[in-house]
């Protein structure tokens, strides 16, 4: 019979035999995909894998820091971490169209990553946390239709240019089935059990320009509703909660005085791919209080709303 314990097995002998004594790399994003393929292979392969965690500044409060813990510091695999977020930041500026945010930032990631590539000394192998749904995706979508509706930057690309051979060893496997070999690797719950989060980050949740200011304005909403969804017990029943921070000023009462602050959106999705969904059907008392604790704390903030819309027609981002 079929046990993820014996998929683990198959899969480290099948990386040690493609891998023998070569190097491997791996970007890690801090996501669900990348931290069980980098766990997997070092499992696998211990010090022949470096991973390269580019840092673009336009991650949740904490994730960063995260992510460097627990794969250095706990799982001791070999880790570069390179805080990018200046550069970023700068090449981000003034930029409002949602299609060259992506394109920016996806060039940033693969040109930061291949300069630490670089400085590694290079690599015969490239490790990619591919799943099986974007082996199907990006096979369709080549002979579909020619209609862009977002351009992901984490698929393709980067092995071609850096001459490198691939190591996929998620390549058949759902999400789900992601999940639950993570956790038969030890890794903790909170990296596991994660919800999907875009490359180009908070930048596509901040229609118009992205700032360093309006990034922390995000954090400070997104932390108290993801809060707040923890509490309640709901964070696992939802595919997807996040922040908006809306290109918009309005009026608002605050103690005896007038109030002229930016407007918030949240959004909470389930599906089972991403390609479609549906909203989150959270009871109002929960949406009462989670407005309630971000105008309270949150200066800068003074109007929340939710985001009723599902996918199609809407996406799940807002960029
Ligand atoms: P949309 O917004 O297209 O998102 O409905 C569908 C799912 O994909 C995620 N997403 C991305 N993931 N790189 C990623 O790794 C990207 O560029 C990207 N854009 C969207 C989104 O968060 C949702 O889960």
């Amino acid at each position: 019979t079929w046990t993820m314990a014996g998929f683990r097995d198959l899969e480290i002998a099948r990386i040690r035999k493609q891998v023998g004594t070569g190097r491997v790399i791996c970007g890690l994003s801090g996501g669900v995909d990348s931290s069980v393929a980098a766990k997997l292979i070092h499992d696998a392969i211990g010090d022949q894998l470096t991973c390269i965690f580019v840092d673009p500044g336009i991650m949740r409060t904490g994730e960063a820091d995260e992510v460097v813990k627990t794969f250095r510091g706990r799982f001791n695999i070999r880790l570069v971490h390179r805080d990018a977020s200046e550069l970023f930041l700068k090449e981000l500026a003034g930029v409002t169209d949602p299609e060259t945010k992506r394109k920016t930032i996806g060039r940033l990631f693969i040109e930061v990553f291949e300069e630490e590539a670089a400085k590694l000394g290079g690599a015969q192998f490239l490790a990619q946390g591919t799943l099986y749904p974007d082996v199907i995706e990006s096979v369709s979508f080549s002979g579909g239709p020619s209609v862009t509706i977002k351009s992901h930057h984490n698929v393709g690309g980067l092995p071609d240019r850096m001459n490198m051979e691939l190591v996929e060893p998620l390549r058949e496997l759902f999400k789900d089935e992601v999940r639950m070999l993570g956790r038969e690797l030890g890794i903790p719950e909170s990296i596991v059990g994660r919800h999907p989060f875009p490359g180009p980050g908070l930048a596509i949740r901040i229609p118009g320009d992205v700032t360093k200011e309006k990034l922390d304005l995000l954090r400070k909403v997104d932390v108290i509703y993801l809060e707040e969804i923890r509490r309640a017990g709901l964070y696992d029943a939802i595919w997807q909660a996040f922040a908006v921070l809306l290109p918009v000023r309005t009026v608002g009462v605050m103690g005896d005085g007038r109030t002229y602050d930016q407007a918030c959106a949240l959004r909470a999705v389930t599906s089972t791919d991403g390609m479609t969904a549906e909203v989150y059907p959270f009871d109002f008392a929960f949406l009462n209080r989670v407005a309630g604790r971000i105008v309270n704390e949150v200066r800068g903030i003074n109007r929340v709303t939710y985001d009723i819309t599902s996918k199609p027609p809407g996406t799940i981002e807002w960029e």
